[in-house]
């Protein structure tokens, strides 16, 4: 297959070191079949060992090797370079939160928030543990879209509200707390819905929709935080017109 050169523009920062990010220029070959995440892995093999990024699985799956690419949040590992169409390609880290170093950024504060609407199945009685809890196809559907989240960040890096109020509880965290509340198993909503009706919660969303645009799996984080929207007034009106109910 027929190789050809462009320049990786590629951001270089060392917080520990001081000083403010820079770009540094690398020309690679590339060919047709080449992902960026291909074009950071030749540099990291043949060229500078030091340039830091992450990536594990190449297939879209892990979510960990998102980055700016071309000004847009992208998985490299699914980012075709032909597709660019560009003989410079810039790659930046993702916005909106702390760099670590180079390409590494800081996920710890999104790992809180997502925290903070329990990711995981609530019952309040788990009944006969030798038992299965029988879901049907259509139970599946019903949460099947925001399953397919892999918190790989793009949906903050291109929120605009997580850039201007950080404590935004943010687009992949409420598209999990939706994912739950919609499995027929669990019995966590009124908790979920407590936390995300508030100051920092589904509310901050002012539907910019950028979450929807750049989620490669289609998870639609914005119609996910409408829905939440939806009942989150539900529960408050229920709670208004009967007190005691959760
Ligand atoms: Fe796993 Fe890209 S390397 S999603």
């Amino acid at each position: 297959m027929a190789e050809r050169e462009i320049v990786f523009r590629v951001t270089r920062y060392r917080p520990t070191a001081g000083g403010r990010p820079t770009f540094q220029d690398y020309r690679i070959p590339v060919r047709d079949d080449m992902v960026v995440l291909d074009g950071l892995n030749y540099i990291k093999d043949h060229v500078d060992p030091s340039l830091t990024f992450r990536w594990s699985c190449r297939m879209g799956i892990c979510g960990s090797c998102g980055a700016n690419v071309d000004g847009r949040p992208r998985l490299t590992c699914g980012t075709y370079i032909r597709d660019l169409g560009k003989r410079i390609v810039k790659v930046e880290p993702l916005s909106n939160f702390p760099i670590l170093k180079d390409l590494v950024v800081d996920f710890d504060d999104f790992l809180n928030k997502l925290a903070s609407v329990k990711p995981h199945i609530i019952r309040k009685d788990w009944g006969d543990w030798t038992k299965e809890y029988t879901q049907y196809p259509e139970d599946l559907e019903a949460y099947r879209q925001q399953s397919l989240c892999i918190n790989c960040m793009l949906c903050y890096a291109a929120c605009p509200v997580v850039g201007a109020s950080p404590e935004f509880v943010g687009p992949a965290a409420s598209a999990l707390a939706l994912r739950y509340i919609r499995d027929t198993r669990d019995e966590g909503a009124a908790e979920r819905l407590a936390r995300l009706n508030t100051k920092t919660g589904v509310w901050e969303c002012t539907f910019v929709g950028e979450c929807s645009v750049v989620c490669p799996k289609d998870v639609d984080p914005a119609g996910a935080i409408q829905t939440l929207k939806f009942l989150a007034t539900q529960r408050h009106m229920r709670r208004l017109l009967m007190p005691g109910a959760r």
